[in-house]
């Protein structure tokens, strides 16, 4: 099928954190390899893979410093190529992570852009400019790094390189020709080598407005810089010009049979972001608003209206994320008090207050048959099947996400989301590999294995399992019906495919079950479907 993504559901690995082959403490292509198993017994269709291209991992892998190599520490091209030929035999789909806006400050052209110094054309491939002030020893903007502190850091010669995110990551120019071509090959490049698809990495912020002069941001309530909702002309995120990049792309990924499917990391307001998936540009665009959706009924209805009706607008599918890398794990959010301020709460190492992990459970159990009956594409992130928590208590000096430094200490970054995967209710980092673990796992985690959950038929696993076994059920069948004739109070009633009812009850009181049978369910029924649980339900 050409359109294969339309329905998929996609495990998402980070790397370095899914499985450990050779005891070096840090996840590897050979770790993945072994372990493609636990991903087509859980019933995805394939797999994203985050960044494992060479890097200095001062982002994690998200600072590439060779688009077109494996990091050593990671494995080989003979390495991804096994895993890619591996997947494919077991009927899985690989999308690899393409990070397209920056390259790490050890690239060779970062390198050669320093080296050949001011006004040469190197320097033509990033952003650099002279500074401000008397001897330009000011940014040439206010612009900030999401990470913390400035865009801009100063080279020796006294020039300032932009760089959205940390230092180390230096903002490619794709005014640039050159730069067009060079991701036009790297496209090429990892589709000859037989990837299914491509997530891409910022997908928004590539172009930028580098007419001179560069214009400032204003600061908006209370002190924030203004976004693109404050500015719709926003000199830095959802250019009109982008748009030209991804028409390229595909025009590109048409070369291969079948086409590449992409998928665009875009944060930006429904309205905006549905233009990424016209036609002519890229597949699918993750929708960040179900994330954020607060555990209520009418929020989870109103955001699943809307991006049903966005995708629809542009002949696309929907996507559906309850996580992923960047973000708390959703069993942690959803056991907090409505309104905690993550930040806060990661500064207390998930103290303060102290999360309800058994009704976060609960909710995110819900949440996973809210998200796998959805119509559209499913990306679930590794862990989210065994129902991991956040490590939120990691000890200052293991982090490694730079934002804890570049926010000045202030942000404890996403770290927690990242601790490797317990794969055995014991043993050395819980079966992870035959060493430690690059994060170290919080006590207790063999609880939440794949081993140990396996052979629990309650387990969050093997609610996954059942839920995706009986997904193909309706799933081709991308209409979704709210009932609204059953008046259950805060519950989510919709019908799926031929017959298939899904309530998802956001209350704390239970309600009556319509009659029907019981295809899976979060939770103990007794003929009422409890508070905080969802059932899938065949029409007698
Ligand atoms: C988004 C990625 O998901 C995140 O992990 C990374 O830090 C930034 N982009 C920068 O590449």
């Amino acid at each position: 099928m050409q359109q294969w993504w339309r329905d998929a559901v996609l495990y998402q690995i980070y790397p370095r954190s899914f499985a450990d082959s050779d005891g070096d403490g840090v996840g590897d292509l050979p770790g993945i390899t072994a372990r493609l198993g636990h991903i087509a017994d859980l019933g995805a269709d394939g797999i994203w893979l985050s960044p494992f291209y060479a890097s200095p991992w001062a982002d994690g892998g998200y600072d590439v410093s060779d688009f077109r190599a494996v990091d050593p520490r990671l494995g080989t091209l003979e390495d991804f190529d096994a895993m890619v030929a591996a997947a494919h035999g077991l009927g899985l789909r690989v999308m690899v992570d393409i990070v397209p806006n920056h390259t790490s400050e050890e690239h060779p052209w970062f390198r050669d852009a320093l080296a050949a110094g001011p006004g040469s054309s190197e320097r033509d491939l990033y952003v650099f400019r002279d500074g401000r002030g008397e001897d330009g020893g000011l940014p040439p903007t206010n612009w900030r790094s999401t990470f913390g502190g400035p865009a801009w850091t100063r080279v020796e010669d006294g020039q300032w390189y932009l760089h959205l995110f940390a230092r180390e990551q230096p903002d490619l120019n794709w005014d640039e020709p050159r730069v067009r071509e060079e991701f036009r090959g790297i496209l090429r490049f990892w589709s000859g080598r037989g990837v299914d698809g491509f997530r891409i990495d910022v997908a928004y912020a590539l172009v930028k407005d580098l007419r001179e002069p560069l214009r400032d941001l204003v600061l908006v309530d209370g002190g924030r810089f203004e976004d693109i909702a404050a500015n719709p002309d926003h000199p830095l995120l959802d250019r009109p010009g982008v748009h030209e990049v991804y028409r390229d792309w595909r025009r590109v990924l048409a070369e291969f049979d079948p086409p590449r499917a992409t998928v665009g990391e875009v944060w930006l307001p429904g309205d905006r972001r549905r233009l990424y998936t016209r036609p002519d540009e890229l597949d699918q665009a993750f929708n960040f608003d179900f994330l954020r959706t607060e555990w209520d009924a009418d929020s989870y209805r109103r955001v699943i209206d809307a991006s049903i009706a966005d995708a629809a607008h542009v002949g696309t599918a929907p996507t559906w994320v309850v996580g992923n890398h960047d973000v708390v794990r959703p069993v942690s959010v959803l056991g907090l008090p409505r309104g905690t301020d993550q930040g806060t709460w990661l500064l207390s190492d998930g103290r303060d207050p102290e999360p309800d992990l058994e009704l976060g459970t609960r909710r995110a159990r819900a949440l996973a048959l809210l998200e796998l009956a959805l119509p559209g594409s499913a990306y679930v992130y590794q862990g989210e099947e065994l129902g991991l928590p956040e490590a939120a208590g990691l000890p200052a000096e293991a982090l490694e996400d730079p934002r804890w430094e570049r926010s000045g200490r202030t942000d404890k970054g996403r770290d927690g989301c990242r601790v490797p995967l317990p794969w055995t209710p014991d043993g050395p980092s819980y079966g992870f590999g035959a060493g430690g673990s690059w994060l170290p796992q919080p006590e207790g985690w063999g609880r939440w294995s794949v081993e140990a959950e396996s052979g629990d038929p309650g387990s969050v696993l093997n609610l996954y399992r059942r839920a995706l076994a009986h997904r193909p059920d309706f799933c081709a069948d991308r209409t979704l019906v709210w009932d609204d004739t059953l008046n259950l109070g805060p519950v989510l009633a919709f019908w799926r495919g031929p017959g298939v009812l899904v309530l998802v009850n956001t209350g704390r009181e239970p309600v009556e079950l319509p009659p029907g049978e019981v295809l899976v369910a979060s939770t103990e029924l007794d003929g009422r479907l409890p508070g905080d649980a969802a059932v899938w339900l065949r029409r007698v």
